[in-house]
């Protein structure tokens, strides 16, 4: 069970396995699904290179996850139980062996992406609100940084429930106890009795990483009760590896939830968010009247397609542990590489030592080398602040070498005049 590095052809016929334990559309009489194989017009199911690309023959098979398999086991949706097997393979390896929870402790599965898997940990929390405490929507509040995802405050307007968003520091990009001290006084007076809190494992901009440590202080404090979700989209495939000493993972007993994406650090397909809660939480997000799923829905999205989880599977097993850290080690020294340069030219700029991100603060670079480099600002709808830059596997080296180059021709430029 433990994660290890795996062959080529270990991963393929593990995968070919799962497929074999699946039902087929072609072989098997399947009547009543409203779902097939991939139109054969377009996908050919008899390529014979399928047989060596086990994601892409998942991808052609059509699995479809529909529902929350560490939950419902083997009493789920049956028609794709090779699958789904792997599925719940994967959350057990990423909740135990990335985010050290204890054996068998944690419900989840693959999501479209970030925003679903936050969406679905607010969904939760706020039904839990509502059932146990009789709360009305306006009474429950989602707390988080102003540096968060979006996803927050499109999650508070879906399930009408309160963002409360609480400031950070300019130059820190951390938030400080008596600015949420003040927010929450603030969201009290409004009427918040019930709290949602976010902390980021990290921001998008910044790459900065909240301090539970001080969530936790201040809610206990004011005796106000709250559940707290990390928002690992960004991050969560990268701190782990840069901070053995992680407080935003499941050995910190106030966390109850975790959202990952695979589809950014770990370069996984799009469609490869994860949502990882602790048991006896997915509950609050059933929907009685799925009567004819088996093993009732789970989840916002519904129907998800297999291949997704796989793919996933598929990339952790093929470094396994001591090559994704080496892997992550190499962005680190090459972001470690960019920031010396930067300092070097006295450009300052905002970088979390622990994360690939960094942000440049505006003025200093032009907006033209910038744009040409694809940096991404802070604000697209009036000016920039910050410009950021995330260094990837794509970025290493020759795309670092000729933008540090340009920065420094222009600074030369600039000296001359
Ligand atoms: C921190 C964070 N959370 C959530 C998301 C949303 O992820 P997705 O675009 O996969 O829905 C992002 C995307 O950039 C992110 O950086």
């Amino acid at each position: 069970m433990h994660w290890q590095k795996r062959t080529k052809e270990e991963i393929k016929e593990r995968v070919l396995q799962a497929l074999d334990q699946n039902r087929n559309y072609d072989s098997d009489l399947i009547l009543g699904i409203p779902g097939s194989y991939l139109d054969t017009a377009q996908f050919h199911r008899d390529a014979s290179f399928l047989e060596d690309a086990p994601y892409l023959k998942t991808f052609i098979n059509n699995p479809n996850h529909i529902g929350c398999h560490t939950l419902t086991g083997d009493e789920g949706e049956d028609l794709f139980r090779g699958t789904q097997r792997l599925e719940v393979e994967l959350i057990r390896l990423v909740s135990e062996e990335i985010m050290h929870a204890d054996e068998e402790s944690i419900d989840g599965y693959v999501a479209p992406g970030g925003t679903e898997a936050n969406i679905q940990a607010l969904w939760i929390y706020r039904n839990y609100y509502k059932k146990q405490f009789r709360a009305k929507n306006h009474e429950i509040g989602v707390v988080f940084s102003t540096d968060s995802h979006y996803s927050f405050y499109k999650g508070a307007n879906l399930l009408s429930i309160e963002p409360v968003p609480v400031d950070v520091g300019e130059e820190t990009r951390a938030v400080e106890e008596e600015t949420l001290r003040k927010a929450l006084h603030h969201a009290s007076i409004q009427g918040v009795k019930y709290f949602i809190v976010v902390a980021n494992m990290s921001t998008t901009m910044f790459g900065s990483v909240d301090d539970t440590a001080l969530y936790s202080r201040v809610f206990r404090s004011l005796d106000l009760p709250f559940k707290m979700h990390v928002d690992g989209a960004f991050g969560g495939f990268v701190y782990p590896f840069t901070n053995k000493n992680n407080a935003l993972d499941f050995r910190n007993p106030d966390i109850t939830s975790i959202t990952l994406d695979a589809h950014k650090m770990l370069m996984a397909p799009y469609g490869t968010g994860m949502f990882l809660i602790r048991k006896g939480w997915m509950h609050y997000a059933a929907t009685e009247e799925a009567q004819y799923v088996q093993g009732l829905d789970y989840t916002l999205c519904g129907s998800r397609n297999g291949a997704q989880a796989i793919s996933i599977w598929m990339i952790l097993q093929t470094h396994g542990p001591q090559g994704w850290q080496e892997n992550i080690d190499g962005l680190m020294a090459e972001t470690d590489r960019l920031c010396a340069a930067l300092q070097e030219m006295k450009i300052p700029y905002f970088r979390n030592p622990r994360m690939n991100i960094i942000s440049i603060k505006a003025g200093y670079i032009s907006e033209t080398l910038c744009r040409r480099y694809r940096l991404v600002s802070n604000d697209y709808t009036g000016s920039a602040k910050w410009w950021k830059v995330v260094v990837m596997q794509h970025t290493k080296g020759e795309v670092i070498d000729r933008f540090l180059e340009e920065v420094r021709a222009e600074q030369m430029e600039l000296k001359g005049k």
